[in-house]
């Protein structure tokens, strides 16, 4: 009877109900599926599907990128083998239906194109116009975007009701959640073939109107900039970090931002800023457009709040923040 015990029930239900598709069957199964990009994102994108029976296409602009990534795939299905989930026979079948190619051969084919390049309006339509000049016509376009939005995108095309955003969650493989974004010209059946991929995939979907921060990010964006505030009150990451996880969040306040990488939390904070003003406010932008001029950027730099080093699990705090939040320091409110 508590609400703890009534918001679980609450949250099954609502999974049961993201595994449906409310946009009913689409016209054509997608059966082959090109993913752009073949980084961490779109490798993870491709394995999630090839490993469903979707025949896959990895494309990548460089040969090393294209390695990487098509190496990535190995080991996550390799993972199963290990686990025994998986026969290496079946791995190397699996495999078989996966090309890692630098061309647009074969796109021809395709059904859907999910784009995870980088997050540049020019780029992307750089793309979408390369793509769109050689996929048949009933081929979707969807692009996995954290922050720009798709009706932009969408504007470069010449079928825009074939255009949708398809927003996954790092490590694709083991992330459940697909955030799916329609436009206002997004047809029907667009939405109902996106949602049957990634039901396929084995994700939860949820699908949302195209507005600023979509639905995850716009939750996740007054929280980040909170921390952000706290920090400048001089509360220590580690004590966030602490409370954070204490309340039951998988991973600390704190750490979560050098996790999304202090460069895209700028973004963010900038975009939803720029779109809701004062309700979004928190922290100081000030404070993380400092880190990346010091390239602090997270994890992926190495260095954030914390140092990160191959092998250590015990992260340090990162002591070049100390000058940065004693510039940026605020009074702190008294505790409630
Ligand atoms: C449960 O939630 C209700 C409504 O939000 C609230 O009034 C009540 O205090 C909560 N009970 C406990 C034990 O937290
Ligand atoms: C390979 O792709 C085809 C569809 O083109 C599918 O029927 C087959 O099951 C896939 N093979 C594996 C091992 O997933
Ligand atoms: C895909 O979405 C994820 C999750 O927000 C984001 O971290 C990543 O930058 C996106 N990838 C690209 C290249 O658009
Ligand atoms: C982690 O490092 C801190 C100091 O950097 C130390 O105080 C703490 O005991 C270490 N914890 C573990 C589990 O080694």
């Amino acid at each position: 009877m508590t609400n703890e015990s009534k918001a679980l029930v609450g949250l099954y239900h609502g999974q049961v109900r993201c595994k449906k598709n409310k946009f009913g069957t689409p016209q054509r199964e997608v059966k082959t599926l090109a993913v752009l990009g073949a980084g961490l994102m779109g490798a993870g994108i491709a394995q999630v599907s090839v490993d469903k029976g979707l025949k896959t296409i990895l494309k990548d602009t460089a040969q090393q990128g294209l390695d990487r990534g098509q190496q990535q795939v190995f080991k996550g299905l390799n993972g199963k083998v290990k686990k025994k989930s998986l026969t290496s026979f079946e791995r190397d079948s699996i495999l078989s239906n996966m090309t890692a190619q630098l061309d647009y051969k074969g796109f021809e084919k395709a059904d859907m194109v999910i784009e995870a390049v980088f997050e540049d309006i020019n780029i992307k339509h750089k793309v979408l116009k390369e793509v769109e000049a050689v996929i048949p016509p009933h081929c979707i376009f969807a692009s996995n975007t954290s922050a720009l939005p798709i009706n932009q995108i969408a504007a470069a095309s010449q079928r825009p009701e074939k255009v949708i955003g398809m927003h996954y969650f790092s490590p694709v493989d083991k992330m459940q959640l697909l955030e799916i974004i329609t436009t206002d010209k997004t047809s029907q059946d667009t939405a109902a073939s996106a949602v049957a991929v990634g039901l396929k995939q084995g994700k939860v979907v949820i699908v949302v109107k195209d507005g600023p921060g979509f639905y995850t990010t716009r939750c996740l964006g007054p929280m980040l900039a909170e921390v952000g505030r706290v920090l400048q009150e001089g509360i220590d990451p580690k004590k966030v970090d602490a409370i954070s996880t204490a309340f039951g969040f998988p991973v600390g306040a704190a750490t979560l931002i050098d996790e999304v990488g202090v460069d895209v939390a700028t973004h963010v904070a900038e975009d939803l800023g720029k779109a809701f003003g004062e309700r979004f406010g928190g922290g100081s932008i000030g404070l993380f457009k400092l880190m990346v001029q010091k390239g602090f950027l997270g994890r992926k730099a190495g260095k954030g709040f914390y140092i990160y080093q191959e092998g250590v699990k015990n992260k340090s705090l990162n002591s070049g923040m100390d000058d940065i939040l004693a510039q940026f320091k605020l009074p702190a409110k008294p505790e409630v």
